[in-house]
């Protein structure tokens, strides 16, 4: 599928210049038809019987194994969560750690993984992000590595595959804003987190967390899939792999969505949505802003404004049709640029800027 083929789905994009994903994706039309189509069947046919359990379990069968292709791990290793914050609360849950044991993460985190590091029972050592900086915060009380792949307010990429090389430690990541964003190889992470409604452009709720060795996490927070078999107090026989995490009932709508999104991509997807991204950062520039370039950097694209006025500032650019948000109490403005972004949709955003 072409660049043009592809963002013709998006309606959204006909008339926004919607620079967003790092909070909600793009819908396109397949994806929403294929909820609407999944609903009406419910609608018509009850959501009830031995063929519609089959259904659901070969559709989660079936996401599985396409958000495993999406990061190269095995479908055995992909939990089905509803968000990257519940793939943090499902490891850290299961790691019972407590308060002689430390975690090791960053300054730029966002509460989706701070407030389960939080309450796992760990004490939290924050370093800047910055590979030899984070090194230098382990100790041997550390048990964990919990940061990004991309940090959320300034894009920057963490070389997460280094950090667990160089430390040894098992390692959390939260992939929110790289996985759809920037090419994933999840291979040697112990946990890494997908949210499906940003990069990936699929329904909200939606997500997954990658297990490289599930028999090694306990199974803190047990749902009705968890387990093969149970007795009355309770014990369970978790299933093998990860699938025994996976927390809840997935509504069909939101897995034929995410599904249908996940096709939805053009050849080449990663290197435009980078070649767009320079493209913001320079057109930025040229306009005067002050743009945060750091060394490696994904798709989001950041720029200082005054903490009191950056609210301000999105609020004058969606009046021109430019989506973006601020990152309340850093002083920054964010663009998401994706693959689906349009040179116009940058001239819109830098003319609101310098407007
Ligand atoms: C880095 C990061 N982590 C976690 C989250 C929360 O994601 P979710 O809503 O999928 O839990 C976000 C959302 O903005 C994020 O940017």
């Amino acid at each position: 599928m072409t660049f043009e083929e592809a963002r013709a789905q998006f309606p959204v994009l006909d008339h926004l210049a919607y620079l967003q994903a790092g909070s909600a994706g793009p819908l396109s039309r397949a994806t929403v038809e294929a909820m609407h189509a999944e609903e009406a069947r419910n609608l018509a046919d009850g959501r009830a019987g031995g063929d519609y359990i089959e259904r659901i379990l070969a559709m989660r069968a079936e996401l599985r194994a396409a958000l495993a292709a999406l990061v190269s791990v095995d479908a055995e290793q992909v939990v089905l969560t509803s968000s990257t914050t519940d793939g943090c609360n499902i490891v850290l849950a299961g790691l019972d750690l407590s308060g002689e044991d430390e975690i090791v993460t960053t300054t730029d985190e966002h509460f989706g993984l701070l407030g389960p590091l939080h309450m796992s029972g760990a004490r939290i050592v924050v370093a800047p992000p910055d590979p030899d900086r984070i090194i230098s915060a382990v100790t041997p009380r550390t048990r964990l590595l919990a940061l990004s792949h991309v940090l959320w307010t300034t894009g920057q990429v963490l070389p997460v595959h280094e950090l667990k090389e160089r430390t040894g430690l098992p390692i959390l990541v939260d992939g929110a804003q790289s996985a759809g964003a920037i090419p994933v190889d999840a291979r040697g992470l112990d946990y890494y987190t997908i949210s499906g409604q940003k990069w990936l452009c699929g329904p909200e709720a939606t997500g997954a967390l990658v297990v490289e060795d599930p028999e090694d996490l306990r199974v803190a927070r047990p749902s009705y899939f968890s387990q093969q078999e149970y007795e009355p107090d309770g014990t369970f026989v978790p299933w093998p792999g990860a699938r025994r995490f996976d927390p809840m009932w997935v509504p069909s709508a939101l897995m034929s969505g995410l599904l249908a999104a996940l096709e939805l991509v053009p050849d080449g997807r990663f290197e435009r949505a980078a070649r767009m991204a320079e493209r913001c950062r320079e057109l930025l520039r040229e306009a005067g802003a002050e743009v945060i370039v750091p060394e490696h950097r994904a798709t989001l694209v950041s720029w200082r404004a005054d903490v009191e006025v950056s609210d301000a500032i999105v609020a004058r650019l969606a009046t021109a049709g430019v989506i973006v948000r601020d990152l309340p109490g850093r002083g920054l403005v964010r663009a998401s640029v994706g693959w689906w972004t349009s040179d116009e949709d940058l001239e819109r955003l830098v003319e609101g800027v310098a407007g």
